[in-house]
């Protein structure tokens, strides 16, 4: 019988993170799902429901001595999958302009999108075992190329500046590891509004299949949920 895989979600309390952890835990992972600390989230409901097979962990990624202490509950977790969900939109709605946005708002737009996921993978990729998956939630607006009609300019070079960083990264940190960055579409989460193409529940699938197709690979890939190249 095939060893029973681990993953690490950062940003499962709701939306996509959660999602994620959700459809693991039904392809018979283990999950260990992280929330900010504060109210009981829908992870804890799905903890007890999946006893002992998905663990609760607290992390607010902005702050680096949490991301520590994770790491340090971590010790002797040999991770398969490691990957950062966790994201924000501006407050003001993702029409605000570069001109419009308050210098509070925009760094903390970068510092949650961009510096964060980066902070965890930094100190968690060598949790994560030889020919597991590093990934983060990237977005099909972080793609430079493709932005032909403009808009959501704060979020676009969030996402933009993160898939740069992941190259960077990847120069360093990819030959042990595929290196996921994922635009999942546009779906129905808190952040996605209901205007949004796609349920969650139609897309959980593709996205869990890409993630976890890249098992084994090297070298960092900007993926859409189907697993096909997004331009950079
Ligand atoms: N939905 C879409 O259409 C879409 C499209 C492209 C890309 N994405 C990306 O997909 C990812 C997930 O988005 P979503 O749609 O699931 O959004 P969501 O429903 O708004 O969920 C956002 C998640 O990020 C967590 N989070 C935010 N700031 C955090 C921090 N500082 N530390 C730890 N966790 C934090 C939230 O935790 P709390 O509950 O504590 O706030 C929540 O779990 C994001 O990176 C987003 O940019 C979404």
């Amino acid at each position: 019988m095939s060893k029973i895989k681990t993953a690490l979600i950062v940003g499962a309390s709701r939306g996509l993170g959660f999602a994620i952890a959700e459809e693991l835990l039904n392809r018979n992972w283990n999950v260990i799902g992280t929330v900010r600390e504060g109210n009981r989230t829908e992870l804890h409901s799905l903890a007890e429901k999946w006893d002992g097979k998905l663990q609760v962990k607290y992390l607010d990624m902005t702050i680096p001595s949490q991301i520590e202490r994770l790491k340090s509950n971590l010790i002797g977790e040999s991770l398969d999958l490691l990957f950062v969900s966790a994201g924000v939109a501006n407050e003001k709605g993702m029409q605000e302009t570069i001109g419009e946005i308050s210098t509070e708002e925009f760094v903390r737009v970068m510092v949650t999108n961009t510096l964060s996921p980066m902070r965890v993978l930094e100190q968690l990729t060598e949790n994560v075992r030889q020919g597991g998956v590093v990934g983060v939630m990237s977005s099909g607006q972080g793609s430079i190329a493709d932005n032909e009609n403009g808009g959501n300019d704060v979020y676009r070079a969030s996402k933009a500046a993160l898939n740069m960083i992941m190259r960077s990264f990847a120069v360093r940190k990819g030959k042990n590891h595929a290196l996921l960055l994922l635009a999942p579409g546009w779906i129905k989460t808190d952040m996605g509004g209901k205007e949004a193409k796609f349920t969650v529940e139609e897309v959980i699938g593709d996205i869990v299949d890409t993630i976890v197709s890249q098992e084994g690979k090297t070298g960092l890939q900007y993926l859409d949920r189907f697993g096909k190249p997004v331009r950079w």
